[in-house]
């Protein structure tokens, strides 16, 4: 599967649920995640993100995500149309630290 690590926190590009032949993305307030029991390792997505945020379970930079995207892809309401980024997405964008910044 491929997972949302934390790139993705406060960006929420979200070109990458345009492109999911399987709409396995779930949307939080600022960070998204995939359903690893619905995708079907396509990797359409990987390439999409300006964030870089999305990468497969076997990378080492996954490890602590892929746990955090099974959580919230429960709880979390599914997505299949791109909305607006958060407005200052760009300012996030490549900012390190930003696990604890995660809204829930
Ligand atoms: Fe969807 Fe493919 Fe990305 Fe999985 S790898 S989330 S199926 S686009
Ligand atoms: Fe997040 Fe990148 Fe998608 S920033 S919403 S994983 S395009």
């Amino acid at each position: 599967t491929y997972v949302v690590t934390e790139n993705c926190i406060k960006c929420k590009y979200m070109d990458c649920v345009e492109v999911c032949p399987v709409d396995c993305f779930y949307e939080g307030e600022n960070f998204l995640v995939i359903n690893p029991d619905e995708c079907i390792d396509c990797g359409v997505c990987e390439p999409e993100c300006p964030a870089e945020a999305i990468v497969p379970d076997s990378e080492e930079k996954a490890t602590d995500w892929l746990e955090l995207n099974v959580k919230y892809a429960a709880q979390w309401p599914n997505i299949t149309r791109k909305g607006a980024p958060l407005p200052d997405s760009d300012d996030w964008k490549d900012k390190p630290g930003k696990a604890d910044l995660l809204s829930p």
